[in-house]
């Protein structure tokens, strides 16, 4: 117990999220070599398989990036040029930048003051004639409100870089939006390094990805160009470690419930530190333990906090800065109206490390070092 209670700082620093990566991913990627397939392949066709059936959708579609598969959606959606997206500004600007390549304008309104998602009644305001889509995020993995979303009868796009173990009311998030985008990057919670998946319902939405994911429809030197398509398959490589991940997803699950469960407890006890609202109708998919730090009952801001979390040697990150404060969409739409509740967000908000390659000691780590900060700043 004297480790689980240490009273003095870290001697190396903690990795954030670091990847839990096991001898299993290892076997498997050298296997992936030593079979020839280095680009999509095998692998990536058992991964679309077995994240279906996953995620509880007809099709889903292995890609690139979480980013890739964001912008191939809106792509297939047709978003264009004079079209609209009302979307949060709450999110990592891979959900903005891809609205922009498309030549469309994100409409960002502002989020909800408890979980800081995409607030519904303001989606709806914002929602003109030329809205094309509505994107909303599932901020750390608790969905966004998807139902009164799904009432306005706009398409929807769903970002759940966030979300993969997610539930909605009972329904898996991946089966609901009429585009669902999951991210694969390093820190996700089935995680491959690079890439992102598609899912969907619709057959002409999956048929539209397939041919815009590589450059080519058909097989062998006998090929056809439907669309000018990109470049956003997914290595078999990738996949490999990816499908490793998805056996793992109960038993990191479990890791992650109870790194959630010491911080509540901890985080409960320490004055202007409070955790976003969980909402417990849905599953929520424990990607991120997000904090909001009220500087005047905490005695010190975010900023002081995540600089003295450091000396401590506690890794910590923002999930995320307002986008719509971010210096291209200040200079490209300086029209901007304020979002009030989404920039005091972005100042207050900290994540602390999570992750199932973290052991009880590595967060309890994390806990004394907290409760030292917090001694210092508000004691
Ligand atoms: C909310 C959100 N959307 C989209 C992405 C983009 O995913 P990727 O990094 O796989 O391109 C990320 C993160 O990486 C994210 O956190």
């Amino acid at each position: 117990m004297s480790k689980l209670s240490s009273e003095t700082r870290r001697e190396t620093m903690l990795g954030f999220q670091p990847p839990a990566i096991g001898d299993e991913e290892i076997a498997a990627v050298a296997e992936t070599l030593r079979s020839g397939w280095l680009t999509t392949g095998p692998r990536a066709a058992e991964l679309e398989r077995r994240m279906a059936a996953y995620l509880e959708a007809e099709h889903v579609l292995a890609l690139a990036s979480g980013t890739a598969a964001l912008h191939l959606a809106l792509v297939a959606l047709g978003v264009g040029p004079g079209d609209e997206v009302v979307t949060s500004p709450i999110t990592w600007p891979a959900t903005a930048n891809v609205i922009v390549h498309t030549g469309a304008t994100p409409i960002f309104v502002d989020v909800s003051d408890d979980d800081l998602n995409i607030d519904p009644a303001l989606a709806e305001a914002a929602v003109t004639e030329r809205t094309k889509v509505i994107l909303p995020v599932d901020l750390a993995g608790q969905p966004a409100d998807l139902d009164p979303l799904l009432e306005l009868g706009i398409p929807m796009i769903e970002d759940a870089a966030h979300a993969a173990e997610s539930r909605y009311r009972g329904r898996k998030v991946g089966s609901i939006a009429d585009v669902t985008c999951f991210s694969l990057y390093a820190t996700k919670n089935i995680a491959a390094g690079e890439g992102g998946l598609i899912s969907t319902n619709r057959e002409e939405i999956a048929q539209a990805v397939r041919d815009l994911r590589l450059m080519r429809r058909g097989d062998g030197s006998r090929y056809d160009i439907p669309v000018p398509g990109y470049k956003a398959n997914l290595s078999d490589v990738l996949a490999a470690i990816a499908l490793c991940q998805l056996d793992k997803v109960e038993q990191h699950a479990e890791l992650r419930r109870r790194q959630f469960a010491a911080y509540d407890t901890a985080v409960a006890e320490l004055d202007g530190l409070t955790p976003l609202t969980r909402d417990e109708r849905d599953v929520h998919a424990l990607h991120l333990y997000v904090v909001r730090i009220a500087a005047d009952r905490a005695g010190a801001t975010r900023d002081e906090y995540q600089r003295a979390l450091a000396e401590e040697n506690i890794a910590t990150s923002i999930h995320f800065l307002p986008v719509h404060r971010l210096t291209y969409y200040r200079e490209r739409f300086p029209d901007q109206p304020e979002l009030p509740i989404a920039e005091r967000a972005g100042d207050e908000i900290l994540s602390l490390p999570l992750s199932p390659a973290h052991s009880d000691e590595d967060i309890a780590d994390v806990i004394s070092a907290l409760r030292r900060v917090h001694d210092r700043f508000a004691g």
